[in-house]
């Protein structure tokens, strides 16, 4: 179990500045009472098939970048190592390796065009 503090500030992010389908970085700003750091924390949008997500940039595998995955319906493939992660709870789909664990997954309000994020 990690010892870093949850977020505790919403994170507004306008939809209408991304196109309706990719993965796209974004950097939530830093505040005083969470673990980002002073450049803030780098996350990843994932617009998809109509849906919205929000995830930590970081396979449970090694822990390389998702940036470079490839979207398979609600999932998505790390590129390195070929594993699946379900976009809605982050849990492992497929396990071709062991010592995986799941991703962070942040959760959404959605209001009108705009995304409100706050990491549970
Ligand atoms: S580092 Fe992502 S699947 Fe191995």
């Amino acid at each position: 179990m990690s010892d870093k503090p949850k977020l505790t500030k919403e994170y507004p992010i306008n939809l209408d500045d991304y196109p309706d389908d990719g993965i796209f970085e974004i950097r939530l700003e830093p505040n005083s009472e969470d673990f980002c750091s002073k450049t803030g924390c780098l996350r990843l949008l994932i617009v998809h098939q109509g849906k919205y997500h929000v995830i930590e940039n970081k396979c449970g595998h090694f822990g390389v970048p998702l940036s470079n995955g490839e979207l398979r319906g609600n999932e998505i493939v790390c590129a390195e190592h070929g594993i699946s992660f379900d976009l809605d709870t982050g849990e492992v789909v497929n396990r071709p390796y062991e010592n995986c664990d799941p991703i962070k997954i942040l959760a959404i309000k959605k209001k009108g065009r705009m995304l409100y994020l706050q990491e549970t």
